[in-house]
């Protein structure tokens, strides 16, 4: 049993998404021992508190210093012994020392195709902002190890979505979550929590036969 951490700043609807695929057995074998938010005032900490899962808030407006809070969010991480660690919507910079106290076992969505649209300043709407102001006509969701750069860690899922004419930058952030975010994201735990990915330098291989357009 894949024990599945997850950490949120936001709505939620990744940690939804989740939560309703392990509800219907889309996602087996695991289990998720934490909710983690950075925001007191997240919907995704409601979320979890309405599905009984445990859930905590790490606020950097708690901590004096930045390597104060990177501690105390390590320490709490680690306190729920976690098999894996979802960021799903997740707006803090994952500190080096996490990434080494979970090598391989962090997990992010970003919601372009990367490597387009990514790195610093490129989170939330502003992803969507920049691909309607370059005008690309696919655009979509990207799952990847967290490594210490910024979205730059090995890919394991992507899936695009078509850009439409008449798209501005919300409309186009909730159909990429739609067709793309919340398919792939869970989908991800799911061959993770039973044995199907591996990892080779840069790049993952998956053991399932995969068409990542009828996800
Ligand atoms: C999602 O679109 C996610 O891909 C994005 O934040 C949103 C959170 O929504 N993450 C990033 O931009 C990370 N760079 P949610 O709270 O409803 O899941």
């Amino acid at each position: 049993m894949l024990r599945v951490a997850v950490c949120v700043s936001g709505g939620g609807t990744n940690l939804q998404a989740i939560m309703d695929a392990a509800a219907s057995g889309k996602i087996s074998n695991s289990k998720i021992v934490q909710v983690l938010s950075n925001n007191p005032g997240a919907y995704a900490l409601k979320r979890a508190k309405k599905a009984g899962l445990p859930a905590v808030c790490v606020s950097r407006a708690d901590h004096s210093d930045r390597e104060d809070y990177n501690r105390v969010l390590l320490e709490t991480l680690q306190s729920a012994e976690p098999d894996l660690i979802v960021l799903a919507g997740f707006l803090v910079m994952i500190p080096a020392a996490m990434v080494r106290a979970f090598p391989n076992r962090i997990i992010n969505i970003h919601p372009s195709l990367i490597p387009s649209f990514c790195g610093t300043g490129y989170y939330g709407l502003k992803v969507h902002e920049g691909v309607l102001a370059r005008g690309v006509k696919v655009t979509g969701a990207t799952v990847h190890f967290v490594d210490e750069g910024m979205d730059s860690g090995p890919i394991i899922l992507q899936k695009p979505v078509a850009v439409r004419d008449d798209d501005d930058a919300r409309s186009l952030q909730l159909r990429v979550m739609e067709e793309a975010e919340w398919k792939i994201l869970p989908k991800a735990i799911d061959l993770i929590a039973n044995g199907k990915i591996g990892v080779e330098g840069r790049r993952v291989t998956i053991a399932e036969d995969l068409d990542m357009f009828a996800l």
